[in-house]
C-alpha cells in the first residue's frame, strides 16, 4: 500500500506531521479506491482525462489542470486558511471565540451534519456512474468526471473531519460513508434525492443544476459556522462546486437551445419529431428536479434546524454580510402551512423557520437560471416560457408532504393528482425516449445531436480539444 504522504495527498493540514489522521487514513484510503473501482465512473478508470487537481489554496493552486488517470486523482485535504481572533458570529455565543475543538454539548449535532453532507458526495458519484457510456461529447464526459472525482474529494474533506475531531465513532462513520449505496433498499443513502437514478444526461444536468445547487447551500450555512475546521473546510469546497452547477445550468440551457433550432426546423415546431428534446419534456424534468432538491432543505418548521442556528453551527446563506440581527431571539417568521387541508399563513419563530429561510435563497438562484433559459428561447423567437413549480408541489417531507398540488401549488385530490401525474412529471415514455436519445460521441469536437456544443471549452481549450484519451 502507497505510503500516506504529502505527496500522494496533497493538503494544507500538515498531514505529515499528524500521526494519527495518518494513520487513520491509511486504513480509510485504500477503502475509498475499492469503493471508487467499484462504485465511481463505470469504465474509463484507465483512460487520461484532462481534469483539474486542488494542489493547494492559493488562488491558481486549487485548479491545476492535466491529463490524469481517475483512480490515480489526487484526492487532497483542504481548508481555507484559518482566521485569527474569529468568533461566532451569529446565535447564543456571538462574540465568543469560534472552536478548534467539538464542543461535547454539540458533538451529535455536529457528527449528525457532517454525516449527512458526507454522505451526499459519494451517493451523487455512484448515482452517475454509468453516465459515461453515453455522453454527449468528449467535453461532457470530462465535466462528467470533474464533477466525480471532486465529490470524491468532498467525500475526504468530511472524513478529515470525521477522523480528526471524532475519535472512533468518527473512523466508524467513515467506512459507513463508504458502506450506503445509492438506490440499494437495505442500506440506501440517508437523502431522498440520492437514491434516485440519474442514468441519463437530462437528469445530470439537472442534478448538477439543482441539487448540486442545494449542497451549495448547506454548505455555503455551514460555512458559516463557529466549529472552525467545518467553517473553513465548507469555505474551500464551495469554490468547486460552482463548476458543478455551471455544468448543470449551461448543459441545460444547450439542449434548450438545440431543441430551438429543431423547433424552427419542423412545420410543428415539433422537437422530438427532428431528433431533440421537446420543451414540455424538459420542463417534466425541472419539475422533478426541483422538487427533488427543495425537499433537501428539510421542514419548514424545524426544531433542528433552530438548535443549530443557537449553537452557532449552521447559519443562514451569507449571514455574516446580510442581516443586521444576528441572534434572532424573538424574531417571528411568516410561512406557509397545511391545516386540516387548507393552506393557511403561520407565524413561527424565527430559528425554527431557518430551513424556509435557505429555502428562500435557494429558490431565487434557481429562477435566474431558468430566467437564462427563457431568454435563450426568446432570442430564437419562440414564445414558449420554462418555469419552477410552485414549491409545494411534489413535496415527500415538510408541510406540503402529505399534500398533493398542480405545478401551481394549488391543492388537488389524490385521484387527480394519480389521474395527471403524468402530464408534470417525467413518465415511462418520456424516460424510454430520453433513453433511446443517448447515444455516446466520443471523437473530438463531435457532439449529439440534441444538445448545441459549449460555446468554449475547459482552462481556455477549444471545444474540439481532446479532453479524454483512449489507452485502450
Ligand atoms: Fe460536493
Ligand atoms: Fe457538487
Amino acid at each position: 500500500m502507497a505510503h500516506i504522504s504529502d505527496e500522494r495527498i496533497p493538503n494544507n493540514v500538515e498531514l505529515e506531521k499528524d500521526r494519527r489522521l495518518r494513520r487513520a487514513l491509511e486504513k480509510w484510503q485504500p477503502q475509498f479506491l475499492d469503493w471508487w473501482q467499484d462504485m465511481g465512473p463505470e469504465g474509463f478508470q484507465g483512460e487520461d482525462i484532462y481534469l483539474r487537481t486542488a494542489t493547494s489554496v492559493e488562488p491558481g493552486g486549487w485548479a491545476h489542470f492535466d491529463y490524469v488517470r481517475m483512480p490515480e486523482y489526487r484526492w487532497g485535504i483542504f481548508l481555507e486558511p484559518k482566521e485569527e481572533g474569529r468568533t461566532h458570529h451569529f446565535g447564543d455565543m456571538v462574540g465568543q471565540p469560534v472552536w478548534d475543538e467539538v464542543p461535547g454539548e454539540f458533538r451529535g449535532m455536529l457528527r449528525r451534519l457532517i454525516v449527512t453532507q458526507g454522505d451526499t458526495e459519494p451517493a451523487s458519484v455512484e448515482q452517475q456512474r454509468q453516465l459515461g457510456h453515453t455522453a454527449p461529447s468528449l467535453y461532457d464526459l470530462r465535466n462528467l468526471f470533474q464533477v466525480n472525482v471532486e465529490e470524491g474529494r468532498h467525500l475526504w474533506a468530511m472524513v478529515y473531519l470525521l477522523q480528526t475531531y471524532f475519535g472512533r465513532d468518527g473512523r466508524e462513520e467513515a467506512e459507513a460513508l463508504l458502506a450506503r449505496r445509492s438506490g440499494d433498499e437495505d442500506r440506501p443513502r440517508i437523502l431522498g434525492a440520492f437514491n434516485e437514478p440519474t442514468d441519463h444526461w437530462l437528469s445530470f444536468y439537472m442534478f448538477t443544476m439543482f441539487t448540486d445547487r442545494d449542497g451549495k447551500y448547506q454548505l455555503a450555512a455551514l460555512a458559516e459556522s463557529g466549529f472552525d475546521p467545518l467553517a473553513r473546510t465548507c469555505r474551500f469546497m464551495l469554490t468547486e462546486e460552482a463548476h458543478h452547477m455551471f455544468v448543470g445550468e449551461t448543459g441545460v440551457q444547450r439542449i434548450v437551445d438545440r431543441t430551438c433550432e429543431l423547433m424552427k426546423r419542423d412545420p410543428n415546431e415539433d422537437a422530438r419529431a427532428q431528433g431533440g428534446i421537446d420543451l414540455d419534456t424538459i420542463q417534466k424534468y425541472i419539475n422533478l428536479w426541483y422538487s427533488l432538491s427543495i425537499d433537501l432543505f428539510g421542514g419548514e418548521i424545524s426544531s433542528n434546524a433552530a438548535d443549530a442556528f443557537a449553537a452557532g453551527i449552521k447559519g443562514r446563506y451569507k449571514e455574516s454580510k446580510r442581516f443586521e440581527d444576528h441572534v434572532c431571539k424573538d424574531a417571528t417568521y411568516q410561512l406557509e402551512v397545511l391545516e386540516d387541508g387548507r393552506v393557511v399563513e403561520k407565524e413561527v419563530p424565527l430559528r425554527a423557520a431557518m430551513n424556509e429561510v435557505l429555502r428562500n435563497d435557494f429558490v431565487e438562484d434557481c429562477q435566474r437560471g431558468v430566467t437564462r433559459w427563457n431568454k435563450v428561447i426568446e432570442k430564437h423567437g419562440l414564445d414558449y416560457r420554462l418555469k419552477l413549480p410552485s414549491r409545494r408541489f411534489n413535496r415527500h417531507i415538510g408541510a406540503f408532504g402529505p399534500a398533493h398540488t398542480d405545478p401551481d401549488g394549488n391543492l388537488i385530490s389524490a385521484e387527480e393528482w394519480a389521474r395527471r401525474r403524468d402530464e408534470w412529471l417525467p413518465n415511462d415514455a418520456d424516460e424510454g425516449y430520453i433513453r433511446s436519445l443517448m447515444q455516446p460521441v466520443y471523437s473530438p469536437g463531435q457532439i449529439a445531436p440534441w444538445i448545441a456544443p459549449p460555446r468554449r471549452g475547459i482552462n481556455g481549450k477549444p471545444f474540439e480539444f481532446e479532453y479524454v484519451r483512449w489507452k485502450s
